[in-house]
C-alpha cells in the first residue's frame, strides 16, 4: 500500500518517517519547496531526538520521500494521511482552512478509491466534513468513488516524539468503515505485535479522545499548580503531596509536577478548542475553562514571587535560564517563559537569557522587548553579573551546574527555581536565597 502524509510539520514529518520504519513505502509532501528540498538532503527543520536519524536511514532504503508535487502523490497514494497544521483562531477554536482545502484537493483530483486519515487534531466533526467535501467534488466530476475516513489521533510528546510512536500508550482508530479502519490498524504490525492496546471506534469518538485526553492532562497540570500555591502559603511540601496523591492508583503519578504552566503546542490550543466546541453545542466546559485561567495566573504568579522577594525590579538584572516550553525541544509555543521574561521587563528589569535550543525563536517573539535582553552563549555567561538566576525550563545541563562557581558569579544571591529541579537537599538552599515552586 502506497502511503502519502500531506504536511510535513512536527505530527506529519514524524508520523511519515516512523511509517517507513515501520516498512511502508511513503511519501511525504508539502508545499514548500526548500523545506522539501532539505528533507530529501536529509536535513530536518526541527529538533526532535533521534528523528534525523531515521530520515536519513529511510531515505537511503528508499522507503522515504519528500516532493511537493501533491497532485501527483494524492492520486498513487492508496492511504492519504492529513496532517496540515490547525492553528487556533482569534477565537481559541482551531482553524480548518488547511484540512478543508487538502480534502477540496482529494476530492477534485482521485479517481480510485481511496483511505483519508486525518492525523491533526481536529474538532469533533471535521472527519464527516471532509468526507462531504471529497464526496461532493468527485460527484462534480460524475465520480462516485468509496473513499474513507479515519480518525487517528496522534498523542506524541515533544522531545520524545519518536518513542512516542514506537511504543504508545495506545492507538485509537475512529471511522465509520470496519475494512479502511482494519487497514489502517495493519499499518502498524509492529505495534500489533508489542501487545499495544489498539482502540477501534466511530469517527466522532476518536476525535473527542484527543481533546478529553489533552484537556485531561491540562486540568491535571493546573490543578497540583493550584495546590502549590496555597501548599506554599501553609507551608506545605507540594512535591510531597503529588508523589502521596501519585501513589494512589487511581490518580497515578505523572502530570502532578507543579511548575511555571504549561506551554508549547497543544495544551494550549486543545483546551481552549474543546471550550469553544462546547459553546457551539450550548455547553460550558467550566472545568477546563479554569484550568486555562488558572494556567495565565500561574505564570502570572512566578513573576509576583519574584517581586515579593527581590523587591523592586527596576535596575535589577536576572539570568533565565530555559527559554523553550520544556526541555529537548527548540519549541517556544506558549512557553511559560515568554510571560514570564515579558513581567520582568515590564516592571523595569533586565534579563540575560540562554536556553540550548530556543534562543532563535525567541528573538522572534520577544522581538518588541529584545533591548532589554542579552542572549548568551551559555549558562555560564548568562549566570554572570546578574543580580539573580531564574531556572524556567529543566534541561539538565542547568541542574549540573557547579553551584558554588555560580554563587561567585551572581551579586546578589536570589535563586527561582521554577521547576524544582534542586531536591530539599541540596547544597543549592543553603548558599543561595532559594526560591522553589509548591514549598516554604
Ligand atoms: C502534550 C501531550 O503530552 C501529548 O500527548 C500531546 O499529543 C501533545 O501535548 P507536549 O506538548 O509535547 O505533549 O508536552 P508535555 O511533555 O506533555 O508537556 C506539556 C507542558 O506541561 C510542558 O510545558 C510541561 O512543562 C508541562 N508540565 C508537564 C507540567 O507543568 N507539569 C507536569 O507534571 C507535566
Amino acid at each position: 500500500m502506497k502511503v502519502v502524509v500531506i504536511g510535513t510539520g512536527y505530527v506529519g514529518l514524524v508520523q511519515g518517517t516512523i511509517l517507513s520504519e515501520f516498512g511502508h513505502n511513503v511519501t511525504c509532501l508539502d508545499i514548500d519547496s526548500d523545506k522539501i528540498e532539505n528533507l530529501n538532503k536529509g536535513i530536518i527543520p526541527i529538533y526532535e531526538k533521534g528523528l534525523e536519524e531515521i530520515v536519513r536511514k529511510n531515505l537511503k532504503l528508499g522507503r522515504l520521500n519528500f516532493s511537493n508535487d501533491i497532485i501527483k502523490y494524492i492520486l498513487e497514494g492508496d492511504i492519504i494521511f492529513l496532517a496540515v497544521g490547525t492553528p487556533p483562531s482569534e477565537d481559541g477554536s482551531a482553524d480548518l482552512k488547511a484540512i478543508y482545502s487538502v480534502a477540496k484537493q482529494i476530492g477534485e483530483n482521485i479517481v480510485s478509491s481511496k483511505i483519508i486519515v486525518t492525523k491533526s487534531t481536529v474538532p469533533v466533526g471535521t472527519g464527516d466534513e471532509v468526507e462531504k467535501i471529497i464526496d461532493e467534488e468527485c460527484k462534480k466530476r460524475g465520480l462516485s468513488l468509496e473513499v474513507s475516513v479515519i480518525s487517528n489521533p496522534e498523542f506524541l510528546r515533544e522531545g520524545r516524539a519518536v518513542e512516542d510512536c514506537i511504543n504508545p500508550d495506545r492507538v485509537i482508530i475512529g471511522g465509520e468503515n470496519l475494512r479502511a479502519m482494519e487497514i489502517i490498524k495493519n499499518l502498524y504490525a509492529p505495534l500489533i505485535e508489542k501487545d499495544i492496546p489498539f482502540v477501534l471506534t466511530n469517527r466522532r469518538t476518536s476525535e473527542m479522545i484527543k481533546y478529553a485526553s489533552n484537556a485531561f492532562l491540562a486540568v491535571k497540570i493546573s490543578f497540583i499548580n493550584e495546590i502549590s500555591l496555597l501548599a506554599e502559603k501553609i507551608g506545605a511540601n507540594t512535591q510531597q503531596i503529588s508523589k502521596a496523591m501519585g501513589l494512589d492508583k487511581r490518580i497515578a503519578p505523572s502530570f502532578l509536577e507543579c511548575g511555571a504552566g504549561y506551554g508549547g503546542s497543544c495544551f494550549p490550543k486543545d483546551t481552549k478548542a474543546i471550550v469553544e466546541i462546547a459553546k457551539s453545542y450550548d455547553e460550558e466546559l467550566s472545568i477546563i475553562s479554569s484550568a486555562i485561567s488558572a494556567n495565565e495566573k500561574q505564570k502570572q504568579r512566578m513573576v509576583e514571587k519574584i517581586v515579593k522577594n527581590v523587591g523592586k525590579l527596576k535596575d535589577k538584572s536576572f539570568a533565565v535560564l530555559g527559554l523553550s516550553f520544556k526541555p529537548e525541544t527548540d519549541d517556544m509555543r506558549e512557553a511559560p517563559s515568554l510571560d514570564i521574561i515579558k513581567g520582568i521587563i515590564d516592571r523595569g528589569g533586565k534579563i540575560k537569557a540562554f536556553c540550548p535550543e530556543g534562543i532563535r525563536e525567541s528573538k522572534i517573539r520577544l522581538k518588541e522587548y529584545s533591548e532589554h535582553i542579552t542572549y548568551c552563549n551559555d549558562e555560564i555567561e548568562a549566570t554572570s553579573d546578574v543580580d539573580g538566576v531564574i531556572l524556567v525550563t529543566e534541561w539538565s545541563i542547568f541542574k549540573n551546574m557547579d553551584i558554588f562557581e555560580l554563587r561567585k558569579r551572581v551579586k546578589d544571591n536570589f535563586y527561582f527555581d521554577l521547576r524544582n529541579v534542586f531536591t530539599e537537599n541540596s547544597e543549592i538552599r543553603k548558599i543561595f536565597k532559594y526560591f522553589p515552586v509548591g514549598q516554604k
